[in-house]
C-alpha cells in the first residue's frame, strides 16, 4: 500500500515523505516516488519528519499502524491537515486536543466499501497510470496456486513485505 501511495503522490506533484524499518526498505520508498525516507525505528525520526517540513507539518498522512502512530501523527499534522487510517492492528491512547490544535482529520478508509463505479474509476487511474508509465507495480514473492495456503502464511508471519505477493496459476 505504501509503495502505491508513494508512486500515486509523486504522480499528482506532492512532495511525498515515507518511512520504512530498514536500509533496502527506505531504498524500495525512494525508488518508487518519495523525495524524502526516514527510518521509522529509529528514535527521533518524527523530529527529522517535522525538520523536512521546516516546523510547518504534514498535509495528509497515510497511516499503516495507527495503533502505535496515531497519537504522533496527529502531532506532526499541519493546520487543516489529515490522517488516513489504512492499517490498524489495535487500539491506541490519543489527545483529542491534539485535533482542536491543528483543526485537524482522522478519517477511516476501507477499501472494501468501494462502489462498482469506483473501483471501476480506479482500474481506469491505474491502467492509464501503467500505460504512460508512472505507475509501476512492484512485485515481491511469487508462490504457485497450488501454495496459495503457505502465501497467507507467509504474510501473516512476513514483518512487511517489498512488493504485492502475487499467486502465478499455470
Ligand atoms: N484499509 C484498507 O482498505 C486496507 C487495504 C489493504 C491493506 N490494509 C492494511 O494496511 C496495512 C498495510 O498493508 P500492506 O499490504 O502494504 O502491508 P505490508 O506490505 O506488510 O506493509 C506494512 C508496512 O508497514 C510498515 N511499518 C512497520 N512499522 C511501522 C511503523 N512503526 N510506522 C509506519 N509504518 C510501519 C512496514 O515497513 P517496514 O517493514 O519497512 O518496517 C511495511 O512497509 C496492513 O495493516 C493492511 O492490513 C488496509
Amino acid at each position: 500500500v505504501g509503495v502505491a501511495a508513494c508512486q500515486l503522490s509523486r504522480a499528482l506533484g506532492l512532495k511525498v515523505l515515507g518511512t520504512a524499518g530498514t536500509p533496502e526498505g527506505l531504498k524500495l520508498v525512494l525508488n518508487n516516488g518519495a523525495h524524502l525516507a526516514f527510518n521509522h525505528r529509529e528514535e527521533g525520526y518524527t523530529d527529522k519528519i517535522m525538520e523536512a517540513t521546516e516546523g510547518r507539518g504534514i498535509d495528509v498522512i497515510v497511516e499503516m499502524l495507527s495503533n502505535v502512530n496515531l497519537s504522533k501523527d496527529l502531532q506532526m499534522l499541519a493546520l487543516g491537515g489529515r490522517v488516513t487510517i489504512i492499517g490498524c492492528r489495535g487500539s491506541i491512547e490519543i489527545d483529542p486536543r491534539d485535533t482542536m490544535a491543528k483543526e485537524s482529520s482522522i478519517m477511516g478508509v476501507t477499501l472494501s466499501f468501494a462502489t462498482s463505479e469506483e473501483n471501476k474509476e480506479c482500474a481506469a487511474l491505474f491502467y492509464a497510470g501503467m500505460e504512460a508509465g508512472w505507475l509501476r507495480p512492484v512485485v515481491g514473492s511469487q508462490y504457485p496456486l497450488t501454495k496459495a495456503a503457505q502465501a497467507h502464511h507467509d504474510i501473516i508471519e512476513c514483518p512487511g513485505a517489498a512488493g504485492k505477493t502475487v499467486l502465478v496459476v499455470g
